[in-house]
């Protein structure tokens, strides 16, 4: 068996283009949630895998969906079924959301939960025994089972176990860099990666690829993402040719700490809105009474995060510049039992006890619902071989994602792409990979090292991540947007000149220059899409095109590479069949039915 303790050697000169060559069937690069679920499923299918995490393995943003996992088990609320679930999701997806899609994950996610539990996660119980579940915002019912609030973390312990108990290959603090195709069928043959820790090229050859990288949080400055997050699959399957969708909706998590300084944008879970938990303004209102008088602190996780924006906005923010969110009323014994590490988190970082204190929070960017466009059964790229799970890809949740619906996407998703992909590899050769890629490659990922006196990719960065929070928020307008657009085009000229200072051995401005330039690409087309969707729709609001626009808005915006251009296409959403849309339950079906236009809508170029 390939392990990780193969790569490790004696220190690399910068300008070595040596490499070392790895072959499997199918290489998943990303080790959360949608990686790990993907492995255990082409493995068992019989294909040869290999994970590559650019962390270490365990680590990774699926432990950030801290309250729970969504699925309509009914164990706490016997009226659920996969049908509301469905209607929740496509209407707080505001329309935008493949409906097969939604089919599909909420029809197979208590499957998939069940499976979880048999694989050995350990979630909270009910009383006679069956998994637990709990309300959060804009579920029709208490849908989200947990283990209190690390819900995230044990299904990463349990499929991590997993995966080491079949032995499965992984190689960890591994950062991939492009994807290759084969010149003469078009699809996808391998990967070039590099091993952070000795700075060793690998050259992976391979019959399919799973990207399973998560999202961009960190092209914000204000984020619940760690620094794994520069949306590094989005910008692969982009440079191979694939295509990306939705890219401008960015979700805004309500609730992020705001103090000390070193912890802004740390996640406050909804579940503690999902136990009772109350927000105010610095006037002691409960505002939310105000904005969504029916659902108040568990309403759309837009409307909530919009509601503090405003207030703040408006100068009814706390000193600190955040609301209050207060869960004291639930007693100290209940809030250490759900709670734990909100509990834990506040006392540690803010010295302060949240049974007997309020907590300060403010909007922080949390995930993407955008990324890159997937077949909805197959989880098939627009590249053949090429496959996407998790939040790396796009077309579940639409304008706005559902709290708890990414850990049974996940899930419901990772292991349908390790279906497909190990399919797809059992009849497909391993391609051939021309020398002049590999070589141009390599120049390009080994070219930082070749600049003298270049820019500091930690500061471009940093710029990058402040430009976007400035310009790119929660509230857009045209201007901003132009503003943003133009700076990341100046910050992408002085990243043609970056420079990776030191040895290549767990060199971080190394990595840096290569995560700026994806995060880059990652930024122009969320920018670009905030820029051509004039209207405002769930997470994307506009300042200057206020109003849900259903006649000329219900389209994927599709982002893609042409003669090395950057382009979009406005591309319908596919129409709900009849006998679907009877389920959805809100009254814009109406408008939706009712929209003949839509009919004519071809694809706007
Ligand atoms: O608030 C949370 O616990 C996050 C959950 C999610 O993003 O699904």
């Amino acid at each position: 068996m390939w392990s990780a303790g193969t790569l490790e050697s004696s220190p690399i000169s910068s300008d070595d283009e040596s490499y070392e060559t790895i072959s499997t069937d199918v290489l998943i690069v990303g080790a959360g949630g949608a990686g790990l679920r993907a492995a255990i499923e082409a493995f068992d299918k019989g294909a040869k895998v290999l994970i590559a995490c650019k962390s270490l393995l365990g680590k990774a943003h699926t432990v950030m969906a801290e309250g729970g996992i969504a699925a309509s088990l009914g164990n706490v609320d016997p009226s659920d079924n996969w049908k509301v679930h469905f209607s929740d999701t496509i209407v707080e997806g505001q329309f935008l959301s493949n409906w097969k899609m939604v089919e599909i994950f909420a029809k197979e996610a208590p499957e998939r939960v069940l499976e979880l539990e048999y694989y050995g996660a350990l979630f909270d119980r009910t009383k006679d025994g069956k998994i637990m579940q709990r309300p959060f915002g804009a579920h029709s019912y208490r849908r989200l089972c947990y283990i209190g609030d690390r819900t995230g973390l044990e299904l990463i312990r349990t499929l991590q176990d997993q995966v080491i108990k079949r032995g499965i290959d992984y190689i960890d603090e591994v950062v991939v860099t492009s994807i290759f195709k084969d010149p003469a069928t078009g699809r996808v043959a391998g990967a070039m990666a590099i091993q952070l820790r000795s700075g060793k090229l690998l050259l992976i050859k391979c019959k399919a690829i799973i990207l399973a990288t998560g999202g961009c949080g960190k092209v914000y400055a204000v984020t619940s993402n760690s620094w794994e997050s520069t949306g590094d699959g989005i910008s692969l399957a982009y440079r191979a040719g694939a295509e990306l969708m939705d890219m401008e909706m960015i979700q805004f998590h309500p609730t992020g700490m705001i103090f000390p300084a070193g912890v802004r944008g740390m996640l406050v879970t909804e579940a503690v809105r999902g136990e009772g938990g109350i927000l105010t303004n610095v006037k002691g209102e409960r505002f939310m009474e105000k904005y969504d008088p029916k659902r108040k602190e568990l309403s759309a996780r837009d409307v909530v995060a919009r509601s503090i924006y405003t207030e703040i906005m408006e100068g009814r923010g706390t000193p600190n510049g955040g609301v209050y969110l207060d869960i004291r009323h639930r007693g100290a014994e209940y809030i250490k039992k759900r709670l734990p590490s909100m509990y834990a988190q506040f006392l540690e970082f803010a010295g302060i006890d949240i049974t007997k204190q309020k907590m300060e929070v403010a909007p922080t960017v949390h995930y993407h619902m955008g990324g890159v466009r997937v077949d909805p059964e197959t989880t098939e790229t627009t590249l053949k071989g090429l496959f996407a799970a998790g939040e790396v890809a796009c077309g579940l949740h639409g304008a706005n994602r559902l709290g708890g619906n990414s850990l049974s996407d996940l899930l419901v998703f990772g292991r349908r792409a390790g279906l497909y992909a190990a399919e797809h590899a059992r009849s497909a050769k391993i391609g051939s990979i021309s020398e002049e890629d590999i070589d141009k490659e390599i120049s390009r990922i080994l070219a930082p090292f070749k600049v003298t006196n270049g820019s500091n990719p930690f500061e471009l960065k940093e710029r990058v991540a402040e430009t976007m929070w400035k310009y790119v928020g929660i509230v857009r307008n045209e201007q901003d947007l132009r503003k943003g657009l133009e700076e990341i085009g100046r910050i992408r000229l002085e990243a043609k000149h970056v420079q990776a200072r030191g040895p290549r051995a767990y060199n971080q401005s190394w990595e840096a220059c290569l995560s700026l330039w994806n995060m880059l690409i990652d930024c122009e087309a969320i920018i670009r899409s905030a820029i051509e969707r004039k209207e405002s729709r769930g997470a994307h609001t506009r300042s200057d095109y206020p109003k849900k626009d259903n006649a000329n808005w219900l389209v994927n915006i599709v982002i893609k590479q042409k003669d090395g251009q950057m382009i979009h296409e406005l591309v319908p959403v596919p129409k709900i069949p009849p006998d679907m849309e009877k389920l959805i339950n809100t009254d814009e079906i109406l408008v939706w039915q009712q929209q003949e236009k839509r009919e004519q809508l071809l694809v706007r170029k």
